[in-house]
């Protein structure tokens, strides 16, 4: 495993990438991978593994993944998480990072996770949540990341509000796993491989905040998609509105959920 930066703060993020980097991952599928940034951080983080596949509904969204990962033991499918199409039993490890909130029927997604998962297996989330002690830096990302998710689900592209902690632990507590550990932490596993963490970090960083305001200038052109015209003002509103809290406040992502569990 790649060590994490020396100057990290976050002990819990730090324990979890030690847990990782004792799991031998085998056979492992990424639920709804996105761009594929998950498979390389486990592939940065777990002890060791054999292959992954990642799925998507999106095919527009797996393009970046095909091609970054195409000299890796990877594979890239468009599918709905909603109805695998494997085997049971299929893999050693499953896993969806930041996406539970993206599920419009999340129970069957985790029942369908749970079904290819070999008994013993791992069973790998993290996610975001929005309750609990958050800094004001974090607060203006969870009311972005709200207003975010009511735009996308206006037009149709599913995407729910960022969920409570008990939330995410009810849905994955149907599953009946084993030996559950669960890690809080303010620091994503991804930011923990990567060397620029320590900048990132700082809620008032320039790149950060541009790279937020460009995310809500973007959903703002979105809105002309939109028919209902007060809708489309008070969305538009509210988006001006949180460009100038970013500015103000900077911005950072919202406390995370890290749980590992066996089948
Ligand atoms: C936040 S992004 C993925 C983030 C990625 N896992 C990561 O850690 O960087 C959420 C993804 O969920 C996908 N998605 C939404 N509903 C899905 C479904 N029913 N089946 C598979 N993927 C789905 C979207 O296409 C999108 O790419």
């Amino acid at each position: 495993m790649k060590s994490p930066p020396e100057d990290l703060t976050d002990p819990e993020a730090e324990r979890a990438a030690k847990r990782l980097s004792s799991i031998s991952g085998g056979k492992v599928l990424d639920i709804a991978t996105g761009d594929g940034t998950f498979i390389q951080t486990l592939m940065k983080s777990l002890k060791d593994y054999e292959s992954f596949v990642g799925i998507d509904i999106s095919e527009e969204n797996i393009e970046p993944a095909r091609e970054k990962l195409k000299e890796e033991p990877v594979e890239i499918l468009e599918m709905n998480a909603e109805s695998l199409e494997f085997e049971k039993e299929h893999f050693d490890s499953v896993c969806i990072s930041y996406s539970l909130h993206h599920m419009v029927r999340l129970n069957e997604v985790l029942a369908e996770m749970n079904r290819v998962l070999k008994p013993g297996g791992h069973f790998i989330v993290t996610e975001s949540y929005c309750d609990g002690d958050q800094t004001e830096a974090q607060r203006t990302g969870i009311l972005s990341h709200h207003w975010d998710a009511e735009v996308d689900s206006l037009r149709g592209v599913p995407h729910g509000k960022t969920l409570k902690r008990d939330e995410i632990k009810d849905a994955l507590g149907n599953l009946g796993l084993a030996d559950i550990e669960i890690f809080d932490s303010t620091q994503s596993i991804n930011c923990l491989l990567c060397n620029r963490w320590s900048e990132c970090s700082d809620p008032m960083n320039e790149e950060g905040i541009e790279k937020a305001i460009k995310g809500i200038e973007r959903n703002l052109g979105n809105l002309e998609e939109l028919e209902e015209p007060e809708t489309r003002s008070r969305l538009m509103k509210e988006g001006e509105e949180l460009k100038k809290s970013i500015r103000k406040t900077g911005t950072s992502p919202a406390c995370n959920l890290f749980l590992i569990g066996t089948k």
